[in-house]
């Protein structure tokens, strides 16, 4: 038997001091194992690898030639795992004994921790499309620990790879906590396989506040959009239908599909499951339909999630007005009635103005002169105002006509 005997450097102090020293925080929901190999291994003519352990939060067992490993793994409750090193000279193999290290779990009772988290994640268009076509948005909910004093706030975090981001969006319980949070944009790859670790931590006056870690796999909360631009056609007794593929990282061939096409009249539904975006259906032309369209990412692409969400139905068919045409007719009657108050407002200020004429304007020559004359010629009082006003009158005429 060799004498070999590992350093496990990776007291609860060392394993914090490398998450932190490396990039961006890597320590959410993950550990760095690091050891150091024996000095009276290296021999030449043996193969060296290690044999690694955990034993908390879960067992697990893998080997590795390397003298590192990362592990993902919740960690609040702490963490332990152990080490030796196996020797294989030709058929003879020799292992060490173990060494190990552990974190203690975090401060804080269970019942201050967050409960029922739930994380889902969408693919929307980019709105720096010179980046990434495509960008994922993030939203956590979850509910405040039963034992979580009534002054405690809670902070999120999430890591993907090694990018980790806090929280800036939150939503607040009524004693102002924050209870869900909302990530416009992630660095999540919805096409990845890696997990998504979820840290919630807190603070209180009154108690320490235990974190909480969860981990997710991308395609289990991703929500797939529902189909786009779907459209239905009716020729004679058949319904033409077809749809664009969802707002998604994924090509066209990834998805398959599940038509909805509800029949309004006798209440029957069709439903078929499609890998095409398109769709031909037999109906009775005395019946209306609504047609509904969703969408789940295949096996092909990646381990299946669950069904979209439903497209807005359409409605074609007889009897009742299908939406469509119902805006339609809404749409121009809303125009013409706005239209027709607006020309009796026109009418109502035409009067008025006709009632108390603005203060004459500079007049043509040729009525300055009217006037002028009609002033020698008529007595002082009563005419004078007559004809000015007369005057005025047919200059509001000309206006008028002018502008209409
Ligand atoms: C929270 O989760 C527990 C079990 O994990 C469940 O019994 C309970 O109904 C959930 N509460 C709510 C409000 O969803
Ligand atoms: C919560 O966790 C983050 C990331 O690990 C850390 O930076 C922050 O200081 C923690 N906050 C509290 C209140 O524990």
């Amino acid at each position: 038997m060799l004498p070999t005997v590992l350093i496990l450097v990776g007291s609860w102090a060392t394993l914090q001091a490398d998450l932190l020293s490396d990039k961006k925080a890597t320590g959410i929901a993950q550990v760095l194992l690091h050891w150091d190999p024996n000095p009276d291994q290296e021999q030449s003519n043996v193969e060296l690898r290690y044999h690694v352990k955990i034993h908390a939060p879960q067992e697990d067992d893998y080997n590795t030639r390397k003298t590192e490993s990362k592990y993902v793994a919740p960690l609040h409750n702490g963490f332990a795992a152990s080490v030796r090193s196996i020797l294989r000279r030709s058929h003879f193999f020799l292992a060490s004994s173990w060494v190990s290290a552990e974190l203690k779990a975090s401060p804080g009772s269970s019942g201050t921790s967050v409960m029922n988290l739930t994380c889902a994640t969408n693919t929307v268009v980019s709105s720096h499309t010179h980046v990434k076509p495509y960008q994922v948005s993030l939203r956590c909910t979850w509910l405040v620990g039963k034992d979580a004093p009534e002054d405690t706030q809670y902070f999120l975090y999430y890591r993907f790879g090694v990018w980790t981001e806090e929280c800036q969006e939150y939503s607040r319980d009524t004693l102002n906590r924050n209870t869900a949070c909302w990530f416009p944009r992630t660095f999540i790859n919805s096409k990845g396989f890696e997990q998504l670790a979820v840290h919630i931590n807190g603070s209180s006056k009154h108690a320490a506040i235990k974190p909480f870690d969860q981990l997710f796999t991308p395609h289990s909360i991703d929500q797939v959009n529902p189909p786009r631009n779907v459209t239905v056609e009716i020729e004679e007794t058949s319904l033409y239908i077809q749809w664009e593929k969802p707002v998604s990282a994924f090509p066209v061939h990834c998805f398959n599909y599940e038509l909805k096409i509800h029949n309004t009249k006798n209440g029957y539904f069709q439903m078929e499951k499609l890998a095409t975006n398109k769709f031909i259906s037999k109906i009775d032309d005395v019946s209306t339909y609504s047609i509904q369209v969703r969408a789940v990412v295949s096996s092909f692409c990646r381990a299946s999630g669950s069904w979209g969400e439903w497209s807005q139905p359409i409605y074609v068919g007889k009897e009742k007005k299908p939406l469509a045409e119902w805006r339609l007719i809404v749409f121009p009657a809303t125009a013409c009635f706005v239209l027709f108050i607006f020309s009796l407002i026109c009418r109502v200020c035409h009067i008025w103005i006709k009632l108390f004429p603005p203060v004459p304007a500079p007049k043509s020559n040729i009525k300055d002169l009217l006037v002028v004359t009609d002033y020698e010629k008529a007595a002082w009082n009563e005419t004078k105002i007559e004809v000015v006003s007369c005057v005025e009158e047919a200059g509001f005429e000309v206006m008028e006509n002018s502008m209409f």
